[in-house]
């Protein structure tokens, strides 16, 4: 999605400031500002493209720009890395993570793979750089079921790491993939008990929900997809409401792109004036922005071993994508 400057008006006079800089900071150093979807909205509006983590990743690997800054979590600025390594890619804050790659350890997936050696590793890209090193393909949400449609009948596939997303591919396919145990902390705290009563709140409002949420709350949505999927689909859809079942920053481009339509975001609190952040994706604000831009630090270092074998199952990917 692209951004224009006239985004920010309207900004209170100290992030104004903050962002005035960062504008001038990333002209002078020629920086690229990419942002996921799930930033707050004054990140988003300061960012050079927003996206999903597979349109990051393209975006990564074409970028021109001396310096990649990501305004994301750690797996993404290593993708980014991995897919441009002749660039300095900076992350506002080194320590942003997520409970899918952490519940995936590199030692934990070669035992699995001396267990069942006939089968291929399908990682979700929500994984470390070492993880990928011993992955054969990597997918995203917005390209998981295109990739797997893709491979053979009778290949053999263990999935790693979100069970839910695995999960999620197996029933539309009707494989039978093998599912490593993790789950994204966010998504998989809603249940679908709460979440129908926000529809029941609100009856005119279709759900719309991530392939991270469990199982119970996919079987009652009307659309699953990745973040870019449902924004696309919201613009498309004649509905004028809609329960979302993702992280709360979504809500900032849904607004942008329909600022007509109502939603309303599923929480896994009773209250439903209650939002659904990642703590990971939300660690990165503007003054850490600014800081990194100042300071060309923290930085992603891969050694050149990491970056050439964890490059060969993402550019698998995006050929296929
Ligand atoms: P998307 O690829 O849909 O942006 O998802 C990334 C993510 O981390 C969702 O929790
Ligand atoms: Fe990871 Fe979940 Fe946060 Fe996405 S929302 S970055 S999957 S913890």
């Amino acid at each position: 999605m692209e951004i224009k400057d006239s985004d920010t008006v309207g900004y209170r006079q100290e992030n104004l400031s903050l962002i005035n800089e960062i504008r001038r900071l990333k002209k002078e150093k020629h920086v690229v500002l990419l942002a996921h979807y799930y930033q707050v909205p004054e990140i988003q509006d300061i960012a050079d493209f927003i996206g999903d983590s597979l349109a990051l990743a393209q975006q990564a690997r074409d970028t021109t720009a001396d310096i990649i800054l990501f305004a994301g979590v750690h797996f993404m600025a290593e993708t980014a890395k991995i897919l441009n390594p002749n660039k300095k890619v900076l992350i506002p804050d080194l320590t942003a993570g997520c409970s899918l790659a952490d519940a995936c350890k590199a030692e934990d997936l070669k035992a699995m793979k001396a267990e069942y050696p006939d089968h291929m590793v399908l990682s979700y890209v929500n994984c470390s750089a070492e993880v990928k090193c011993l992955s054969d393909l990597i997918c995203t949400s917005g390209n998981a079921l295109k990739l797997v449609n893709a491979l053979p009948a009778d290949q053999k596939i263990l999935f790693v790491p979100d069970r839910n997303l695995g999960g999620y591919i197996n029933r539309m396919t009707g494989r039978n993939m093998r599912l490593w145990p993790g789950c994204c902390e966010v998504h998989n705290l809603l249940e679908a008990e709460k979440v129908l009563k926000l529809k029941q709140a609100h009856p005119e409002a279709k759900l719309i929900a991530h392939p991270e949420c469990n199982q119970a709350v996919l079987e009652i949505a009307d659309f699953v997809g990745s973040t870019a999927a449902m924004l696309k689909f919201i613009k498309e859809d004649a509905s004028s409401a809609y329960v979302v079942a993702t992280e709360t920053g979504i809500l900032h481009a849904m607004l942008k792109i329909c600022p007509e339509k109502k939603f309303y975001i599923a929480s896994p609190s009773d209250m439903t004036c209650c939002e659904n952040d990642c703590p990971h994706m939300k660690k990165n604000t503007l003054e850490k922005i600014y800081r990194c831009l100042v300071d060309e630090s923290p930085e992603i270092i891969l050694s050149d071993e990491v970056i050439e074998r964890a490059a060969k199952p993402i550019e698998a990917m995006l050929r296929m994508s």
